[in-house]
């Protein structure tokens, strides 16, 4: 029997879509393991778009515009070297894609002030200065990012707890842009894992491991010193009990930390319990350092690696540019078209 023939072009893989913001110099362990990892994971299977959120990046005040541009290449270089890979993901910068500020404005038009209002992420930024001095750019950040979302139809959004709200906004305005015109935008479904939705303070452990809201000594990044982050593991707040054991409600701080004990080394939280029982805090600490440090340090070295060769960087970051605006123009000239604005002449 002749096998059937093969489709002259493979079929379209779903789309998934992500961004991050460059507002450190370095990612934290938040970062990595309540997204990125599952960046990296998707792109086996899915056509990812990855981008660098740096409009998002001035909401709360001006960064100095040369740091700003040196996290940028940090974060482009931290993701390389995580596994993003450019041939398989299209990688860009959020600020060279026009579109995204083009659909915000519009998006912008069916959100109710009311609405921005009521977001919990603008209500705790805006309460630490009194919402008289945050930015309207805070108050919009949401809807841009539905923009960043919506533009290129994508099947999953890979993101960590915190951004859930957003993506319930995200989906609230595609289905009212659908119903007000008509159908344009694929209603994305937000992708948490639930082990590691929301990684904690090592000093704080019931808050959000956080590069805003975090001491310097609760949270790891990934580009701090390995020695310094194996000191903080061991001087990461616990109960008074020995029991290693994970118990979020009594235990958190021992909880956190196996949960990033499990996702780094993949033996499951059981496992580590059975082999830390009896064994008291000090002895599971200083494994879970030595793990962090395994993981840190070739990361560290890769990513400073990759800094020295800018021109690299820089022709990733262009073809990236490239493959995201073909894209994100198709969905806003459809938009545009459906609101009635006149087809722009070039
Ligand atoms: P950002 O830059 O704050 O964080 C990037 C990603 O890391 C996740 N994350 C965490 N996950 C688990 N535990 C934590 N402690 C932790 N801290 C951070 C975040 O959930 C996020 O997935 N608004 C976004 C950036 C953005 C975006 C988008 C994301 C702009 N446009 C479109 C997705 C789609 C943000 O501030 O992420």
């Amino acid at each position: 029997m002749s096998e059937p023939a093969a489709p002259s072009s493979p079929p379209a893989r779903p789309r998934v879509l992500s961004g991050i913001q460059p507002t450190a110099d370095s990612f934290h362990f938040g970062n990595y393991l309540g997204a990125l990892r599952q960046w990296v994971a998707l792109q086996e299977d899915y056509d990812t778009f990855f981008f660098i959120a740096d409009l998002h990046a001035i909401t709360m005040g001006q960064q100095d515009p040369k740091v700003l541009r040196s996290r940028v290449r940090r974060a482009v270089a931290q993701l390389l070297a995580m596994g993003v890979d450019p041939q398989r993901s299209t990688m860009f910068i959020q600020s060279q894609v026009p579109a995204h500020a083009q659909l915000a404005w519009v998006l912008e038009c069916i959100t109710g002030y009311g609405e921005a209002r009521r977001m919990t992420q603008f209500k705790d930024k805006s309460a630490k200065g009194g919402e008289g001095q945050a930015s309207v750019g805070l108050l919009t950040y949401p809807i841009l990012q539905a923009a960043d979302i919506l533009l290129y139809r994508p099947e999953y959004v890979p993101v960590g707890e915190d951004q859930r709200q957003h993506l319930e906004l995200t989906r609230d305005l595609a289905g009212r842009f659908n119903n007000r015109y008509e159908r344009t935008f694929r209603l994305p479904e937000p992708y948490i894992l639930k082990a590691t939705a929301k990684i904690t303070d090592l000093q704080e452990p019931t808050a959000k491991m956080s590069k805003s809201a975090s001491s310097a000594a609760g949270i790891i990044e990934l580009l701090d010193d390995p020695a310094v982050s194996a000191r903080k593991i061991r001087s990461a707040v616990t109960d008074s009990g020995t029991e290693v054991r994970f118990d979020m409600e009594h235990k958190p701080g021992i909880s956190n930390l196996l949960t990033i004990f499990s996702s780094l080394t993949g033996r499951s939280v059981p496992d580590l319990e059975q082999a830390y029982d009896g064994r008291g805090y000090g002895d599971f600490k200083k494994d879970l350092a030595d793990a962090v440090v395994d993981f840190v340090t070739p990361f560290r070295d890769r990513t400073l690696e990759l800094l020295d060769d800018v021109a690299r960087l820089d022709a990733i970051l262009r073809d990236g540019e490239e493959r995201a605006a073909a894209v994100a123009q198709r969905t806003l000239a459809d938009v545009y078209e459906r609101v009635g604005f006149m087809a722009p002449s070039r």
